[in-house]
């Protein structure tokens, strides 16, 4: 596949990420339609190479009911729902309507529109409101927002549970002085201290694509 603009990473070496997607199986019709669109509109999707992550962690914990905190047009959700089988009960949020709208669309054609309940809405605010525990939890709102995020999710997700998240490097800059008005990437970097170092969880952040980080709640 062509390595679109939109999923480079901003400190993998260009030869190293390209052999990398150049490995990833065709995605089916919806996908790569959904990836094309996201391309040419330059919206932040996780891409193949991250999905293919976030539907093994569903695989290997046999995770049925999944939050996702942010879901745009719904290309990782899909991944979600397909990866957790026909009796999954994945959540779809987005603040916004339109993508609402675009995502509810491709779930009808990707064959899993049954097993997504579609939020349109905060998707903290949504978290709080929902009943019940969740077995994986799944975060990719704005940056400023996952250290309350993942104080929203830890009640949210059952003892042994998965909480994700994306671009937990963001573009690299995690790992560098930025200002204090740069609120992104102060918000990662909370993020990432809170996680390391809470008792609750066991978190490792692994260098793919921006940076994806996989926790166990303990
Ligand atoms: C990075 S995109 C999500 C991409 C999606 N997870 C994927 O990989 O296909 C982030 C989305 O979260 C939405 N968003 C950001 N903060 C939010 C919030 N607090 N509540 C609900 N949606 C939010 C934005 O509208 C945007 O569509």
């Amino acid at each position: 596949m062509t390595l679109t603009k939109n999923l480079r990473s901003a400190f993998t070496e260009k030869r190293v990420e390209e052999y990398l997607y150049a490995l990833l199986p065709r995605r089916d019709a919806v996908l790569a339609e959904m990836e094309g669109y996201a391309a040419r509109h330059e919206v932040p999707i996780i891409g193949p190479a991250v999905a293919r992550l976030l539907s093994l962690q569903v695989a290997v914990s046999g995770a049925r009911r999944i939050f996702e905190m942010g879901s745009a047009i719904g290309y990782s959700t899909i991944w979600l729902a397909r990866a957790a089988g026909p009796r999954a009960e994945v959540h779809y949020t987005d603040g916004d309507p339109a993508n609402a709208a675009r995502a509810s669309k491709y779930f009808r054609r990707a064959g899993v529109a049954a097993r997504i309940r579609v939020h349109t809405g905060n998707a903290l605010t949504l978290l709080k409101k929902a009943s019940g525990k969740f077995d994986l939890i799944f975060c990719d709102v704005n940056k400023d927002q996952y250290p309350a995020a993942l104080r929203a999710a830890l009640p949210k997700l059952r003892r042994g549970g998965l909480f994700l998240a994306d671009n937990t490097l963001w573009s690299g800059k995690a790992a560098r002085a930025v200002p204090r008005k740069d609120v992104s990437t102060r918000g990662i970097q909370e993020f990432n201290r809170l996680v390391y170092k809470s008792k609750d969880l066991f978190a490792v952040l692994l260098p793919l694509r921006d940076g994806f980080t996989v926790c166990r709640k303990l």
